[in-house]
């Protein structure tokens, strides 16, 4: 029996999940409205609001769960990457607990972990599958040969995708984080009514540098000529920054695709939770024949629960960790 108390606290997300035997029974989030006002993730005030959530977060999550700590027999956390600071809480933290109720640690990767929430809830992707893997840091195409074996063949040479919807929220005076509101404002507006360049960049890798410098640009030249420029086009604006990131991200998964002849297809990370590139999804699978997967909303979005069932499948190979383990801000797949 496997009971496993998974524990995330990489970037502005306090959260505790509960899985036993595979199945999550609980998972507590805590968000962090404090960095509303910065307009983006200020470290230090994470690590603090991770502090005092911990405890709070932890405690829900066994009660939920109606799990007592006593029947815990592993903790898994996220070891990187991330804010060191943060995770630093939620790693001394885990130590700690663990190491009072003298059961092992499992460390886990937090980009395994996106993609391994497809293993929370059915129906499951078949192994070998593709995974772009979506967030604020990252943005990667994953070939899943196993659980636990995952090379990335294909990942941003500048900012992640969800950077490129945040800094161009930010170019719109949208608040943060921006991806979500871009999206709101999208989902009212005409995709086709801006266009966008597509980034020259060969093979599987990706750019979203030059996407945000046009959109500067753009922006930039048309309040020139009128004020309201923004306001009075925003949802058509916020459409087309949309459409030209999806269509970024579903192109060189169809060169993925066809390069490794794999058709699961599979999105995860906190951009899955964007409309726009669910939609991409389904109807490039559609288009190319693709068994496609993405998580529910709340597995998308950093969670415990993703760090739980990595923990679990790190347990059946009793892949425990020692207790000198440290934390790693950057922690490549
Ligand atoms: O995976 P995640 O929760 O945290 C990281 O590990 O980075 O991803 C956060 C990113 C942010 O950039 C946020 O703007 C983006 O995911 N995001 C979205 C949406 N929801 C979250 N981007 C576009 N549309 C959304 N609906
Ligand atoms: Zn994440």
């Amino acid at each position: 029996m496997a009971v496993i108390l998974g524990i995330e606290s990489s970037c502005d997300e306090t959260s505790a999940a509960v899985c036993r035997d595979g199945e999550i029974l609980s998972n507590v989030i805590a968000n962090q409205d404090v960095h509303k006002e910065w307009g983006g993730v200020v470290p230090e005030l994470a690590s603090r609001a991770h502090q005092q959530n911990i405890i709070p977060v932890v405690d829900n999550a066994l009660k939920q769960a109606k799990v007592n700590k006593s029947e815990l027999t592993t903790i898994a956390f996220t070891r990187g990457p991330g804010l060191l600071g943060p995770l630093l809480v939620g790693t001394s933290f885990a130590k700690s607990f663990a190491f009072g109720l003298n059961i092992p640690i499992i460390e886990v990767n937090h980009m395994q972990a996106h993609v391994l929430a497809h293993f929370i809830d059915e129906p499951k992707p078949q192994l070998p599958f593709l995974c772009l893997t979506v967030s604020g840091g990252h943005t990667q195409i994953v070939l899943v040969k196993d659980q636990l074996d995952m090379e990335v063949i294909g990942e941003t040479t500048d900012d992640a995708a969800g950077e490129a919807f945040d800094k161009s929220a930010k170019i719109l005076g949208l608040g943060y984080p921006g991806g979500p509101m871009i999206d709101k404002h999208a989902q009212l507006g005409d995709k086709n009514t801006f266009q966008f360049p597509e980034p020259n960049i060969s093979g599987l890798d990706f750019s979203f540098s030059g996407l945000k410098t046009a959109i500067l640009n753009f922006i930039n030249n048309n309040v020139r000529k009128d004020d309201d420029f923004i306001k009075n086009n925003m949802n058509n604006i916020c459409a087309s920054i949309q459409n030209r990131i999806v269509t970024i991200l579903m192109n060189k998964l169809e060169i993925a695709s066809e390069q490794t002849n794999i058709n699961e297809i599979a999105i995860a990370g906190g951009v899955s939770a964007n409309s726009g590139l669910r939609k991409g999804l389904e109807e490039y699978g559609l288009k190319n024949n693709w068994n496609t997967y993405i998580p529910i909303f709340e597995y998308c979005t950093d969670n415990a629960a993703m760090i739980a069932i990595v923990g679990y499948f790190k347990f059946l190979k009793e892949d425990f960790a020692n207790q000198d383990i440290e934390t790693l801000a950057r922690y490549p797949l």
